[in-house]
C-alpha cells in the first residue's frame, strides 16, 4: 500500500458536458460544481489530508466575458451557502494563486480561508488565477532578492503550495493529455491518470478506482 495524503484534480471538460446536454458551456460548470461536491466526500471517506483543485487558470482569463463572469458567480453563491457546513466538517479551505477577483469575491475567499484556517480532517487548495510558471518565477525572484543559497529547501518556501506536501496523484478528466500549467514543480514524482470522461461525469467510483490502481503502483523514485 503507497501512502496517500494529497491528491490533485485537473477539472476538465465541464464546457462541453454542458454543450453536450444543455447546449451551454455554463450549464456543464453548474454540473461540475456535483462532482466536486462527491470528491470532497470521498476524499474524507478515504482519509486524504489534501484535495487540490483546478478551478481557473491564469490562461483561463482569455475566456469570453460571460462564462467568467458565470464561474465567479458560482464561485460565490458555493462559498456563501456552503462554507458554514464544510467549516462544520472541519475541513480547511486555502487559496492557491493570486486573488484579483471582484472586491466581493476578493472578501469572501479570505473570509473562507480564515473561517476554515485551523480546522484538520481535509484541507482543499483551491487553485484560482493558478498559473504554474508565474509560480515558478516569484519564487525565483524572491531568492534572488533575499540573496538566499539556492536549494530545494529555501525555493520551496516561496511556492504557493508552501507546507502542503506534493501529490501522490494527479487526475486530469476530460480526455485531453496534457498540464496546462499545473503544478510544474510539485508533480515531480506524482503517479498521472487521465481520464476520459468529462468532469461533471466523473464519480466517486472511477476516484475510487484511480486510488484503487494507485496502491498497486510500484513507486520507485529512482531505485528498483
Ligand atoms: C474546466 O472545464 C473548468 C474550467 C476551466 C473553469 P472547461 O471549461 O475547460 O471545459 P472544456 O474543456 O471546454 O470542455
Ligand atoms: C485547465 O483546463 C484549467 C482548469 C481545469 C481550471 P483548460 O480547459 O483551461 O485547459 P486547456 O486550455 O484546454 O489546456
Ligand atoms: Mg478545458
Amino acid at each position: 500500500m503507497n501512502p496517500l495524503n494529497h491528491v490533485a484534480i485537473i477539472m476538465d471538460g465541464n464546457g462541453r458536458w454542458g454543450l453536450k446536454h444543455q447546449k451551454s458551456r455554463n450549464a456543464g460548470h453548474k454540473a461540475g460544481l456535483k462532482t466536486v461536491e462527491k470528491i470532497i466526500k470521498e476524499s474524507i471517506k478515504k482519509n486524504i489530508k489534501y484535495l487540490t483543485l483546478y478551478a481557473f487558470s491564469t490562461e483561463n482569463w482569455k475566456r469570453p466575458e460571460k462564462e467568467k463572469k458565470f464561474l465567479f458567480n458560482l464561485l460565490e453563491n458555493f462559498l456563501v451557502n456552503r462554507i458554514e457546513d464544510l467549516h462544520k466538517q472541519n475541513i480547511k479551505l486555502n487559496i492557491v494563486g493570486i486573488k484579483n477577483f471582484s472586491k466581493k469575491l476578493n472578501l469572501l475567499l479570505n473570509f473562507s480561508e480564515k473561517k476554515t484556517f485551523k480546522n484538520t480532517k481535509l484541507q482543499i487548495n483551491l487553485a484560482l488565477n493558478y498559473g504554474s510558471k508565474s509560480e515558478l518565477l516569484y519564487a525565483f525572484k524572491k531568492l534572488n532578492k533575499k540573496k538566499e543559497k539556492i536549494n530545494e529547501k529555501n525555493f520551496i518556501k516561496y511556492l504557493q503550495t508552501k507546507d502542503v506536501p506534493d501529490p501522490e496523484i494527479l487526475i486530469r478528466t476530460g480526455n485531453t493529455k496534457r498540464l496546462s500549467n499545473f503544478l510544474l514543480w510539485q508533480i515531480a514524482y506524482t503517479e498521472i491518470f487521465f481520464e476520459k470522461k468529462l468532469w461533471p461525469d466523473f464519480n466517486e467510483n472511477d476516484y475510487k478506482r484511480i486510488i484503487k490502481d494507485f496502491m498497486n503502483i510500484k513507486r520507485n523514485f529512482g531505485n528498483i
